[in-house]
């Protein structure tokens, strides 16, 4: 299996790296990219690099288009060599799949892809959706390039993907606002800086990883460690007071519009 990537930045280099750490030969890789810089990295990491995208996906099995969105559609529209018999993922936000069939050739194999961020530093999480042409060989070599950046889902229908970019594909910015507080007022409150930092990164860790090993729902987590009358239960009142759990929902419905609206724009560039 041969995987060419179209654009070396900051998403194939972090799949690139986890494919290789996964045991995957450098030689069943190939990336393209205009950029000197970026083909360098992809070189440091043992693999071919081109800058020229035709040459990288002729005899590729499968090609990543890791481009930034806007250009995806000219980018694709000008591998004029590109068969049925490669598989196509695309990693770029908000491209759908009628866009994405209209610049490949109609019998393509495509497998859309919703990832975010932590996925640079491997611990990305990756909503997968396929087209009708995508055979079971195909779905699991997806799940395979993804999961070199962390964990993937599947999701039943493409529309289902705003509603993933709303909570996971934005969703590191709601973590990193929240802990910016949280760090923000620990200094208000006499901790210097660091140790304020510190004691709000470990504790976003922690919670996160109790919650993954439990079966609990996040409600009884929640309830476990808020005993009646203490400290916990004042700031969660006040929190929930204040509309927290109706902003949130506000939030990811914005974020979910938001990415309807870009796909359509997207959709016609
Ligand atoms: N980074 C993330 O956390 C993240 C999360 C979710 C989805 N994504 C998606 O992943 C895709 C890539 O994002 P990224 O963050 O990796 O962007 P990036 O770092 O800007 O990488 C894109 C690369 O494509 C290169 N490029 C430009 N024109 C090209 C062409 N015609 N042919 C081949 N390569 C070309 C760029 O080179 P130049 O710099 O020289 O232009 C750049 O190195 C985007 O579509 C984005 O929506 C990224």
């Amino acid at each position: 299996m041969t995987i060419a990537f179209i654009g070396a930045g900051n998403m194939a280099i972090s799949l690139i790296r986890g494919l290789v750490k996964n045991g995957m030969q450098s030689s069943e890789l190939v990336a393209a990219d205009p950029s000197d810089e970026q083909r360098a990295k992809a070189q440091e990491l043992g693999i071919r690099a081109e800058a020229n995208n035709a040459r990288a996906v002729s005899d590729a099995d499968i090609i990543v288009v890791a481009v930034k969105p806007q250009i995806a559609g000219q980018v694709l529209k000008a591998l004029t060599t590109v068969t049925s018999s490669q598989l196509v993922i695309s990693v770029a936000a908000g491209i759908n799949l009628d866009s994405l069939q209209a610049w490949l050739p109609r019998d393509q194999p495509i497998v859309r892809c919703m990832p975010n961020t932590p996925a640079l530093v491997g611990a990305g999480m990756t909503a997968l959706f396929a087209n009708n042409k995508v055979q079971a060989k195909h779905l699991a070599a997806a799940e395979r390039v993804l999961q070199a950046a962390g964990e993937v889902v599947w999701v039943p229908n493409e529309e289902l993907l705003d509603a993933v970019t709303a909570v996971s594909g934005s969703g590191p910015a709601y973590f990193f606002l929240l802990m910016e507080h949280m760090t923000n007022t620990g200094i208000s409150l006499g901790l210097d800086p660091e140790t304020s930092r510190k004691l709000t990164l470990q504790t976003a860790f922690g919670a996160s990883l109790m919650a993954q090993q439990s079966t609990e729902t996040l409600t009884t987590l929640r309830q476990n460690v808020t005993s009646p009358g203490g400290t916990t239960e004042a700031a969660v009142n006040t929190m929930l007071e204040l509309g927290m759990a109706e902003t949130i929902e506000s939030a990811l419905r914005a974020a979910q519009q938001r990415s309807v609206q870009l796909s359509k724009e997207f959709g016609d560039s």
